[in-house]
């Protein structure tokens, strides 16, 4: 067994500071569902969708990174392989105000190999640990990452321990691991999340082999019972398509995770939070549904949801749609 280097001194993050977080999605995580999933719970670290380095250096940057203040606590996920490119976006992060920057090792998609970044990373964990140890000079933020159990035919653990620990030795602290290897030809994205079997105990042994790192797992996860579960064996859990598909799971967070008192916002109260904030998104020449798009799983598993999800649907569509199609809507989805 590879053990973490002893000379392991860098500590920027303290143990459990975020036991809870919301996956990084692309075409979903965007700073207007992440807005939304900040009216349901405060404490969740958010993750933005994967921006790639290149996107970064070269593209409108106030439109890829720009966020509001009220999305905080929030982790920038860069996809990227060159070191000085990645230490550069690390530079841009903190000085966006990100409260982490993490590096994409577990995104199997053909064009994301094509650039040689993603879940193909893990066959080259020198490579990794040198794409972290740029990213830590270049920035006092946390630099994380998030990976995979492992790759095609090397998807034993002692590959995915020794990744870990070569990482590790670049002072990389937090590990969030999609408890699932990618078979990089052959499966979709999307079959690369759901055919790959589920292998928890391989990232609960890493938690045991490496107990001075925070281990998050990742994968399959849809209920805080599950959480709590997890949380006994590792240090955090990371929730993706389940937070997306019903997101006021994410409302009894903030008390059963974070033992908050604060009082349990209704799915109106958070509906009607977000008003505000669209008002001003169309006052500045944006489209009602870049916002609603996700909100329509609000009223997930509840007798109006149907008419909720039809009205938004069909009315944040139209020209000039403003906060009145959320209104008739919720008036619509509570009588039902
Ligand atoms: C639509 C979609 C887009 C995703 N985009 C990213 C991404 O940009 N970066 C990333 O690291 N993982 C991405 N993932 C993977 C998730 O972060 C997560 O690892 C995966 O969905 C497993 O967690 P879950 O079972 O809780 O959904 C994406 C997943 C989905 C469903």
């Amino acid at each position: 067994m590879l053990a973490a280097s002893p000379e392991l001194t860098i500590n920027k993050l303290p143990k459990s500071l975020h036991p809870l977080s919301v996956a990084p999605m692309m075409d979903r995580t965007d700073r207007h569902c992440r807005y939304f999933l900040r009216q349901i719970s405060r404490r969740t670290l958010l993750y933005t969708e994967m921006v790639t380095s290149m996107a970064i250096l070269n593209g409108d940057r106030q439109k890829l990174l720009g966020f509001d203040r009220s999305e905080h606590p929030l982790a920038l996920q860069i996809g990227g392989d060159k070191p000085q490119d990645l230490a550069k976006c690390a530079q841009i992060a903190a000085e966006f105000g990100y409260d982490e920057v993490n590096l994409n090792v577990g995104c199997p998609s053909s064009r994301v190999q094509s650039g040689n970044f993603g879940a193909c990373l893990m066959l080259q964990p020198e490579h990794v640990a040198e794409c972290i140890a740029a990213m830590i000079v270049a920035t006092k933020l946390p630099v994380t990452i998030k990976h995979r159990i492992g790759v095609d035919e090397v998807d034993n653990y002692e590959a995915l321990a020794r990744f870990v620990s070569i990482v590790s030795q670049t002072g990389c602290q937090r590990f969030s691991v999609h408890a699932r290897k990618a078979w990089l030809q052959g499966l979709s994205p999307k079959e690369n999340r759901e055919i790959p079997p589920l292998r928890y105990d391989l990232v609960h042994q890493l938690k045991q082999d490496f107990p001075q790192l925070l281990i998050e797992i990742n994968g399959g996860f849809t209920s805080l019972e599950q959480v709590q579960t997890q949380l006994e064996v590792v240090d955090a859990v990371m929730i993706g398509r389940a937070a997306y598909d019903n997101p006021y799971l994410l409302a009894d967070v903030d008390r059963e995770i974070y033992g908050e008192s604060t009082p349990i916002p209704s799915r109106d109260q958070i509906a009607t939070a977000m008003l505000p904030y669209i008002d001003d998104w169309i006052t500045s020449g944006g489209r009602l549904n870049s916002i609603t798009r996700h909100m329509l799983q609000l009223f997930h598993g509840q007798p109006g949801s149907r008419i909720w999800r039809r009205i938004i649907t069909e009315q944040s569509v139209l020209l000039g749609a403003g906060t009145e199609v959320i209104e008739r809507a919720l008036s619509r989805s509570t009588q039902e």
